[in-house]
């Protein structure tokens, strides 16, 4: 039996811009060499991963009545995603993001939610028959918050394990709200902007994500890019070594390690510190090609990478 996950999340048509030298000052045209379009979110980015390594994933949505939401519909049915819970919102456009990804891999985003925002928590209560029967609810910050209180609330009822990644950051976050989730995974700047507290060395971040422990939060995994993640709680703080490769596009790298690391979560008899390590590894090959879901590995894919690491 697969793993079941659900993703509480987001959808986004990413339109992508490869690779600009520097932003435009106000009121400044610059040029770039290329363009493409492709599926995105932070939330279904994450459940497609999952998906490809072969959870069984279910989406909670709501897409625009426009093109982009139908193909939307499209790419979940594409990678055996569950879109029972999806919704087209009328008369509102689908979430979009402009990205634009600098000739060093990094990348820099806008997003527009669109119906991401119309996410209710009705919507979490008309398709909790279905949670109830999912292993793992992962949510980010592209829905209202009080989607995410209300979701980690059923969790708690239900006695179903939760993900929280606070991405984008929100000031307005109350740690009060989502200290039961099971897991808390923001990147270096979303703990910086949670905490409040400056996250410039291993020291400084390990002092943040402590902080988060003593509100409540018993497993903080902060995600650090190229200088891999770290896991703290109150038994131990534990680097997960970086996976060294040339990026050529990070877009969704940390939505790649979330996805990846729920579902060798489960496979592997929730075992974080292993499912870590290939999330590691996953994220890492993503940014070894350009896109977003199209650069995350199908479970055969991966086989071969993580067998020859
Ligand atoms: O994390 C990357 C994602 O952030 C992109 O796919 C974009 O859509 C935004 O949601």
């Amino acid at each position: 039996m697969p793993n079941k996950i659900a993703v509480v999340g987001s959808n986004m048509v990413d339109l992508i811009t490869y690779y600009s030298e520097r932003m435009p000052k106000l009121g400044e045209t610059i040029e770039a060499p290329n363009f493409e379009i492709g599926c995105g979110g932070k939330g279904s980015n994450q459940a497609v991963a999952a998906a490809k390594l072969g959870s069984d994933v279910m989406m909670i949505t709501k897409v625009g009545d426009d093109l982009f939401g139908d193909n939307t519909f499209k790419n979940y049915s594409n990678n055996g995603i569950n879109t029972k819970h999806v919704e087209i919102v009328p008369n509102t456009s689908s979430g979009v993001a402009p990205i634009f990804v600098d000739p060093s891999g990094e990348n820099s985003i806008i997003i527009v939610k669109g119906a991401n925002a119309c996410l209710k928590p009705s919507d979490i209560d008309a398709a909790a028959e279905d949670l109830k029967k999912c292993n793992l609810i992962i949510m980010q910050l592209e829905v209202p918050l009080d989607v995410i209180y209300h979701t980690i609330e059923f969790g708690v009822k239900n006695n179903i394990e939760t993900l929280l990644n606070p991405a984008p950051a929100a000031k307005e976050l109350q740690l009060d709200r989502i200290n039961e989730a099971t897991f808390f995974v923001p990147n270096e700047t979303e703990l910086e902007s949670i905490t409040n507290m400056p996250v410039g060395t291993i020291e400084e971040i390990t002092a943040a994500a402590k902080y988060l422990n003593t509100q409540g939060i018993r497993d903080v995994i902060v995600t650090m890019g190229s200088k891999g993640a770290l896991l703290v709680n109150q038994i131990e703080v534990t680097l997960i070594e970086p996976c060294k490769v040339d990026p050529v596009d990070t877009t969704g790298a940390g939505d790649a390690f979330i996805g990846s690391f729920s579902h060798y979560y489960l496979q592997e008899n929730k075992d974080v510190k292993k499912a870590l390590k290939i999330a590691a590894l996953y994220a890492a090959n993503s940014i070894q090609k350009k896109g977003t879901q199209i650069s995350y590995a199908t479970k055969e894919e991966f086989s071969l990478i993580n067998n020859a690491h």
